[in-house]
This record gives structure tokens, C-alpha cells and sequence, in this order.
């Protein structure tokens, strides 16, 4: 079997740029629960597969036939929402419930458009009507689905600041109207006529792209939130879709009330060791055909070699270790692997060993801890700072070890960035235990009978592997292997 290490590669970072998705897409009970409408809402971290499951989703409705718009990226402006609508201060005005209207009303006007675009040229019916109605209310204004928002939110605000300074019932009225989007109320029954012989599904992704965790970004999302869930609620053949990074979600209170609601309809990404095997498989064997006939494992002893010098670990474990669970981890891992090897002298291809795989990790660690911190600079700014005061430390260490170790940051004797001083200001030691537990930097020594989604039998869990943990009874910590090698960190001596 000839491998060429020129191309020898195992993905790209981002599902959109990802050629091969459709062809080494692992088809997750996630998946299935999507496809079946049973989930709509999709929390996961950053580099969990979001996109990935909506690209996959969308591939697939379209074959059956299905109606498939997705909601552009470069189409959420945040900071453009912040600069043309008046604040909830200044305007009295309550603007998560202004923006769950305008994005019915986007949501509804789009699916109409798309509606009416398919099929013969001379509409009868229900789709007569629904195209008569756009060509009178919406030929030649705002196409792009911003725009369109803006403009319905400009008129809202418009009419509430009449409303406020004069208040008469016409006023009133019409904007109870503009609310309740009464003049729409009469063409979703077209619209449901139209949708019995044509399934729809929207798809919302990207929406922390230029995230900025302002007031309209809030509400912007929570609105969202709330005109997905009651649209799915009330429309058969009409499911919305949208994708969430947890960590924003965690942090829009507003969404909870929905949250509450619809708890049933929320879908976790979360993956294990064996899902993460048959990723980089269905990869390898993409790159190296011969190997489709063989297990996933196999595939993966293929490329690397199965046991490495160090401490006799299986390689698989040992990268699969230095993730959160995450696709994009092990990806880029993989690559920066291959890369690694590529640049060195070896010509011809060999089972990774354990020197390359160590020569490899010191910038992917790097990385990542770049990238964590980034993923949670609104939540805890400056979180970097934090994650450097351990350098050259032990990554093993007992609780009061840490504890004394993590006064000192909050007693200011190890110096942080003034902007996690800002927020550490207000926790305590074991708040702050649990912000690096819940980002992933610690992990816990397993203690009673805790169940994780591991095979390889560490006996330190993250959060990653484990839900919910009484961090107040662990009694050992570790640092979450992928830091180490950024970080210097030493081995324990025994
Ligand atoms: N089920 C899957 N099968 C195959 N590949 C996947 C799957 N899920 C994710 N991937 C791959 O993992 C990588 C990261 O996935 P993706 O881009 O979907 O993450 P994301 O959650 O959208 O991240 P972000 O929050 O940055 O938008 C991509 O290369 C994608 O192709
Ligand atoms: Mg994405």
C-alpha cells in the first residue's frame, strides 16, 4: 500500500470549507434526532460540528426535495443593529420582543419568496396569492434578511415612540399589528397550503459571528430563539433550525424562559473516543482507499504507530487525550501531525512515531490555548493570563495546592491582565476553580462511581467526559493534557 505524505491530510478546520464532509460524514444519534425534527435548537462548543450537521442536513433535504434556506453568515450585523436602533433605555421599548417579531416576519417573507420562486411561472391558488401579496408589499425593498430586519425594527420603533409621546388608539392599534403580525395572519394558511406538497426547513448557523454580547445581539438572539420554537410549534411542514455556540447560551439569561419551555427540543453536541475514531478513519480512508475495508482502528494504526514510547501509551489515546472532544481538535491535530513530517527530512512515508507526534505539539498546544481563551473573552477576558500562571508547574496537583495557587492570582501576588483582575475581583477560589474546570483547562480526579464517555480508563475526568461533577469533593486535579506542552508543565516525580 503506497501512502503519499504529500497528501496525506485529515480535513479542514470549518465545515463550509470542508470538500469531503458529505463523503466521511459520521451520521451521529445527534444526526438522526435532527433529521427527524425531534431537535431543532443545536448547542456545542466551538469546533463541535454545528455547521457540519446543518451542511449535512441541508445535502439531504434537498435530495428528498425539500425547500432548504440557510441564513448567511456575513447577513448578522451587530454592530450595524447597535448603530440604527435606539437603545431599550433610550427608546422604552422592549426589544427582545420586538426582535422575536421581526424575525417572524423575516422568516415568514423568506419562506414565501422561495415558496413562490419554485414551480411553473403561472402560480394558481394559494401561491397566486402569496406572490400577489410580495409584488405589492415587498417588490424592490430590502432583500438581504438584515436589511430586512432593520427595517421592520426601524418601523416598530418608529410607531412606539409615537405611541409613547401621544398615545391614540390608531396608534396603538397599528402597533399591536406591526407585533402580532396581523397583516401576515391571513396568507399562512397559503402558506401551509403551499408547504403540503413542498417540506421547508430554515437553518440558522454562525450566529456568534461579530458576536459582541451587546443589548441587540441579545435580543437578537433570543428573539430568534423564541420565533424558531413557536414557528416549529405551530407549522407541520415548516421546521427552523438553529445552531448555538453553548457558551453564548449560557450566557442569555432571556433565553431560559424559552429555554424552560422547550427543553425537549435542545440538542447537545457531544462526542466520544469512538465517534472521534470514525471521523479521522472515514478520513484516512478517503486519502487511502485500499483501507475501507478495514475497522476504523486499523485505519488509524495505519498512519500511526499503535503503541508510542512514551510511557507505552496506545497513540490513538494519547491525541484523543489532548482534546476537548471536539472534530476540529483532532483534525487539526492530525494535520499539524502530517505537516510536521512533511517539513522534516523524511521522505518516504512511516508510521508516525512518538517524536513526531511531540514535535507536532507543542504549536497545536499553543493553539489551543489561544483559542480557548478567545472562545470565552466575554464571559472571562483576559482568561489567558490565568491559563500562563501555571507554566512550569506540575500539571498534577492536590487540591490545596491549587487553591493556594489560585489565592495568590486573586490576592494579586501573580500577576494577571487587568481584565480577568476585573472579574476575578468578585470570585473566590472555588468559583474560580470552576471557571477553568468549566472551559476545560482542569480535569478531576474520579472519585466514587463517576461514569464518563471514556474507554482508555484515565482516572482524570473533563468536562468534556463528564456532565456534572461535585467539584467541591474532588481531591486531585490535573491539568487538561493539551495545555501541558504550551505551558512547560512538568511531570509528577513518582
Ligand atoms: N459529524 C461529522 N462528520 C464528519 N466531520 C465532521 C462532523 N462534525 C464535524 N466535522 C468536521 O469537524 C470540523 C469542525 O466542524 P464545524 O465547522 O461544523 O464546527 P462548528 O461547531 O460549526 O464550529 P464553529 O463554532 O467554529 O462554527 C469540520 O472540518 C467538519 O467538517
Ligand atoms: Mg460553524
Amino acid at each position: 500500500m503506497k501512502i503519499d505524505l504529500n497528501t496525506l491530510t485529515f480535513g479542514f478546520p470549518a465545515a463550509e470549507r470542508d470538500p469531503d464532509l458529505h463523503a466521511c460524514f459520521v451520521f451521529s444519534e445527534t444526526y438522526k434526532r435532527l433529521e427527524k425534527r425531534e431537535k431543532t435548537i443545536i448547542l456545542g462548543n466551538r469546533g463541535s460540528g454545528k455547521s457540519a450537521l446543518f451542511k449535512q442536513l441541508a445535502e439531504n433535504e434537498r435530495r428528498k426535495g425539500t425547500v432548504v434556506i440557510q441564513l448567511a453568515p456575513e447577513d448578522y450585523a451587530y454592530e450595524l443593529l447597535a448603530q440604527v436602533l435606539r437603545s431599550e433605555a433610550q427608546g422604552s421599548w422592549q426589544k427582545h420582543g420586538a426582535y422575536a417579531a421581526a424575525w417572524k416576519h423575516l422568516i415568514y417573507i423568506t419562506v414565501m419568496k422561495h415558496l413562490i420562486n419554485q414551480g411553473c411561472r403561472f402560480k394558481k391558488g394559494a401561491e397566486a396569492r402569496l406572490y400577489a401579496y410580495l409584488r405589492d408589499n415587498y417588490e424592490g425593498t430590502e432583500t438581504n434578511p438584515i436589511g430586512m430586519m432593520v427595517s421592520f425594527m426601524k418601523r416598530l420603533e418608529l410607531l412606539k415612540v409615537k405611541v409613547d409621546g401621544y398615545e391614540t388608539d390608531i396608534r396603538v392599534r397599528k402597533l399591536k399589528r406591526l407585533y402580532t403580525l396581523e397583516d401576515l395572519e391571513p396568507f399562512l394558511a397559503d402558506i401551509r397550503d403551499v408547504c403540503r406538497a413542498k417540506r421547508v426547513i430554515v437553518l440558522v448557523d454562525e450566529l456568534d459571528k461579530g458576536w459582541d454580547a451587546s443589548e441587540d445581539a441579545i435580543a437578537f438572539v433570543s428573539g430568534l430563539f423564541h420565533a424558531a420554537t413557536s414557528i416549529n410549534a405551530t407549522e407541520t411542514n415548516m421546521s427552523i433550525y438553529v445552531s448555538l455556540r453553548k457558551e453564548l447560551y449560557d450566557n442569555i439569561p432571556a433565553l431560559y424562559d424559552d429555554a424552560q419551555k422547550v427543553r425537549d427540543i435542545i440538542e447537545y453536541i457531544e462526542w466520544d473516543e469512538l465517534g472521534l475514531l470514525e471521523l479521522i478513519g472515514r478520513r484516512i480512508a478517503r486519502k487511502v482507499p485500499e483501507l475501507e475495508k478495514v475497522s476504523f482502528g486499523n485505519r488509524w494504526n495505519v498512519i500511526f504507530s499503535e503503541t508510542l514510547d512514551y510511557r507505552r501509551t496506545n497513540s490513538f489515546n494519547y491525541v484523543v487525550d489532548r482534546t476537548l472532544y471536539r472534530p476540529r481538535e483532532i483534525i487539526q491535530f492530525c494535520n499539524d501531525i502530517s505537516d510536521k513530517v512533511r517539513k522534516s527530512e523524511v521522505k518516504d512515508f512511516s508510521p508516525f512515531n512518538y517524536h513526531q507526534i511531540a514535535e507536532a505539539e507543542h504549536g497545536y498546544s499553543e493553539s489551543r490555548l489561544k483559542d480557548i481563551a478567545s472562545e470565552y473573552r466575554f464571559q472571562y477576558p483576559g482568561l489567558q493570563s490565568i491559563l500562563e500562571t501555571f507554566r512550569g508547574m506540575t500539571y498534577s496537583m492536590e487540591r490545596d495546592q491549587l487553591i493556594d495557587h489560585l489565592i495568590k492570582i486573586l490576592l494579586g501576588e501573580i500577576p494577571i491582565d487587568a481584565d480577568a483582575m476585573g472579574w476575578c475581583e468578585s470570585f473566590d477560589q472555588d468559583k474560580l476553580i470552576m471557571v477553568l474546570w468549566q472551559v476545560g483547562f482542569l480535569r478531576a480526579l474520579a472519585v466514587g462511581g463517576l461514569k464518563a464517555r471514556r474507554r482508555s480508563g484515565s482516572e482524570y475526568l473533563g468536562i468534556h467526559q463528564i456532565s456534572s461533577l461535585n467539584l467541591a469533593a474532588i481531591p486531585r486535579f490535573h491539568i487538561h493534557p493539551m495545555f501541558r506542552a504550551f505551558l512547560g508543565m512538568k511531570e509528577p516525580k513518582t
